[in-house]
């Protein structure tokens, strides 16, 4: 990875092909790749031109592999470099489309040899490298595409991985099947076979324990660790007061359903006592964060010895916490129970470390979860804590509860909830004057949140129809005593951020 925007869908259009992979910073250690199951590599792109003094680069020893590799745009200039080519700033930034013609090559076999290409660079290929050849062109470059056959080592000065790439897929799937040889035998079955022998493997006899959330990641999580060794997991649901309505309830009939040996655990008080008087949005979430590792702590004891603590973490973290993208700043601090394994020394078990949200999906349907469970939206560990704005009681929660039911069950009833990346439903700290009858009221007001998404690092708000909106807020006033007033919030992602706190 030399850090293109692009990289992660790299990752996601090779599993896509069924064959697994992994993104590695360019700067790990090259001992990694000491090993059979690596059939080969792919250069990612980056922001870095290679005319620069501190442009990022690769030991001239890792050319020396005798596996193939694909340089895309930043990578195909890191081959040119490498084997005494000449690179230089372009003076016509090619940026978008672009007209491909292939020439034969086994990375373009079976491919329409005209073709609409992404283009996204600022470098050009002026002088070719010794006993490569070009195999492609474009309207302005005529060195588009390159290749040495006897090194098998080539280079795509577009971006196959982008949709717009027409070809794209059937190039990038001719360089895994006829230039790795790969097989695409990388499925969820056999992820599932292999996580299992993992699982046994590092936890031996010892016994684990997991937070379940409630979401889909940390059932997911149970569900591996509950067919790879049984009873030895200890999973501990906690309520804390700040879940939705039915949610403790319909959970633990799910997880007891599936046969997971879960713990079930109410410390709502406890949280409550804790988030008293307090209307901070930090100070809510770090009060959180700091009671769940409390609680964890008093259940682990009273479960005796647990060695490992295992964590629903994606590959996504993962690789944030390895990027060598600068530090970003803490916009809202995510709660987790990762400062508990340092505090106990528990060794973490991460069943999930290398799947994407959606692979994890499609894990949890092959291991049997419900569809309804699969697609719930997300909902963050500090629950409606941040949804009910100033301060936390158990009213004002027990009244979020019965607006957000209603909200999210009318988007199911109108078959668009499937439609919306997230969707909830906030109580604001104000109160606002309305009338009932000849009544005048000064009752609360809440605000219903639904975005549109892919990550949910950029949102937009979901164009729900107004009628649709409508309905939804008459019948919220007319069934929730208290709220005399509806809110449908209308920010993206930036500016707004997709919770209120
Ligand atoms: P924001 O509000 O930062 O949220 O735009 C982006 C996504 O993250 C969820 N979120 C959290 N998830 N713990 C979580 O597990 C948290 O503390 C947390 N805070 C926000 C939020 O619901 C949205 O999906």
């Amino acid at each position: 990875d030399f850090g293109s925007q692009y990289t992660q869908l790299i990752a996601r259009r090779i599993r896509e092909a069924h064959v697994y992979c992994e993104i590695v910073p360019y700067n790990a250690d090259l001992s990694k790749f000491d090993n059979e199951s690596v059939k080969g590599f792919i250069l990612s792109g980056g922001p870095s031109s290679i005319t620069e003094d501190d442009a990022p680069h690769l030991p001239s020893s890792f050319f020396d592999t005798d596996r193939p590799i694909l340089g895309i745009c930043y990578g195909m200039f890191l081959l040119a470099e490498q084997f005494g080519g000449r690179v230089e700033v372009s003076h016509t930034r090619e940026f978008g489309s672009a007209q491909f013609s292939a020439l034969d090559s086994p990375l373009f076999a079976n491919i329409n040899k005209l073709s609409t290409v992404w283009m996204s660079h600022g470098d050009s290929l002026q002088g070719m490298p010794e006993e490569f050849e070009i195999i492609g062109s474009s309207d302005s470059l005529k060195a588009a595409a390159i290749a040495c056959e006897s090194k098998k080592m080539y280079g795509l000065q577009f971006h196959p991985e982008v949709h717009h790439s027409d070809e794209g897929k059937k190039i990038l799937e001719n360089y895994l099947f006829n230039i790795c040889k790969l097989k695409g035998d990388w499925t969820t079955e056999t992820f599932i076979e292999r996580s299992i022998k993992q699982i046994r493997e590092q936890v031996g006899d010892g016994r684990v324990i997991l937070g379940i959330s409630g979401g889909v990641d940390s059932t997911v999580a149970a569900m591996l660790l509950t067919k790879a060794i049984g009873n030895k997991l200890e999973a501990v649901f906690v309520d804390n007061g700040l879940l939705r309505k039915d949610e403790f309830e319909s959970v633990t009939k799910l997880l007891r359903e599936l046969k997971i040996n879960l713990h079930l655990v109410d410390r709502s008080e406890m949280f409550m006592s804790r988030l008293a008087g307090v209307d901070d949005p930090e100070k809510k979430r770090k009060i959180i964060g700091t009671t769940f590792i409390d609680v964890f702590e008093e259940e682990s004891e009273r479960l005796g010895v647990v060695d490992f603590l295992a964590q629903g973490t994606l590959y996504p973290d993962v690789i944030e916490s390895v990027s060598f993208k600068g530090p970003s700043a803490t916009i809202k601090s995510h709660h987790n129970v990762g400062g508990l394994k340092d505090k106990m020394k528990l060794t973490l078990v991460e069943p999930l470390r290398e799947l994407f949200k959606d692979e994890v999906r499609e894990l949890g349907r092959s291991l049997g979860l419900p569809d309804r469970f699969i697609g719930r939206h997300p909902f963050p560990g500090p629950g409606l804590a941040v949804r009910v704005l100033g301060e936390v009681t158990k009213e004002r929660c027990d009244l979020l509860r019965e607006v957000d039911y209603i909200f999210i069950e009318e988007l199911h009833n109108f078959g668009i909830y499937n439609d919306i990346w997230q969707a909830f439903s906030v109580l604001l700290p104000i109160k606002a004057v309305g009338v009932m009858g000849d009544e005048r009221t000064y009752e609360h007001v809440v605000a219903l949140r639904a975005v549109t998404s892919v990550d949910g690092m950029t949102a937009d708000w979901a164009r729900i129809d107004p009628d649709i909106l409508s309905h939804i807020s008459n019948r919220i006033i007319r069934n929730v005593r208290g709220v005399n007033r509806v809110a449908y919030d209308i920010s993206s992602k930036p500016p707004a951020t997709i919770e209120w706190e």
